[in-house]
């Protein structure tokens, strides 16, 4: 466990060390990513992470993505964020080869609805695939639609009410999609923890406080998660906090 590391004295390299996934994985590991303001909001007045994340946010952002063999997203935040398919840049696709990844990240949107926003489903050069992943409850002309442009075998139909997402995991992992990055948003990660499938949390903690009345970064019920402090890095008064499933 390290503390208080400076983010600005540790290069491309070691900071892909600090945030290793384990070695050797024969299961899914799921991380999670998130920022989050001092007063515990997940979004700024404007609904949306960027106003409240910041240039170190950005660089581990940008390293978690590129640790990654798939970035798990549910669709309020890709509606929200204006996600689309996920490309790798300089300086990391060279660590992606180091590593054996492929060039770039999957990325798997989590959908009851399947209201995919357009952006996901657009043809985007060097980046990685898209799935769906939803229930046997989903609309059968959205479920169509969706066959149609992302490819019968990129929908995931799995649990009845609510996507299952442990059963979701597992079938990423037969694909040998086991380093799975989370970006949220909160609805998703209730439904990861009542799955008991988070393994691990980062948490950048942003030197604001911005009132109102934003989700943290869980939604829903009541839950228990015990996590363990991994490593803080520090920037300019930005936490990078690591934590791990006890
Ligand atoms: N601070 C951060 O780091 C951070 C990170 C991510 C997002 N955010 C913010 O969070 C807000 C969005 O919050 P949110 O809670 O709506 O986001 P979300 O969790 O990304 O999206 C919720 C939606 O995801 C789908 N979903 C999630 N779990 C599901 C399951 N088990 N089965 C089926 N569908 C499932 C549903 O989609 P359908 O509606 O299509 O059925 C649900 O309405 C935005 O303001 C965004 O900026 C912040």
């Amino acid at each position: 466990m390290s503390f208080l590391e400076d983010l600005d004295q540790i290069d491309d390299d070691e900071l892909a060390e600090l945030y290793a996934y384990p070695a050797d994985l024969d299961r899914p590991w799921v991380r999670a990513n998130f920022v989050s303001s001092l007063d515990g909001a997940s979004s700024g007045s404007d609904g949306r992470s960027g106003s409240i994340n910041n240039a170190a946010d950005k660089r581990v952002f940008a390293l978690l993505r590129n640790l990654a063999d798939v970035v798990l997203v549910g669709a309020g935040t890709a509606r929200a964020e204006g996600y689309r398919p996920v490309r790798s840049r300089e300086p990391w696709q060279g660590l992606r080869a180091r590593l054996g990844l492929a060039p770039a990240p999957v990325l798997a949107v989590v959908s009851g609805s399947l209201d995919l926003p357009s952006g996901v489903l657009d043809r985007v050069e060097g980046a990685g695939p898209v799935l769906a992943i939803t229930s046997l409850r989903a609309d059968p002309e959205r479920l169509e639609a969706a066959q149609r442009a992302l490819g019968a075998d990129a929908v995931l139909q799995v649990g009845e009410e609510h996507a299952d997402l442990g059963a979701a995991l597992d079938q990423l992992g037969e694909r040998g999609l086991s380093r799975v990055l989370c970006e949220g948003g909160p609805t998703l990660m209730s439904h990861l923890v009542a799955a008991d499938r988070l393994d691990e949390l980062c948490l950048t903690l942003s030197p604001l406080l911005v009132g109102g009345g934003a989700a943290r970064i869980t939604n829903g019920g009541p839950l228990a998660c015990d996590l363990r402090l991994g490593h803080v890095v520090q920037s300019n008064g930005v936490l990078l906090t690591r934590w791990l499933r006890r």
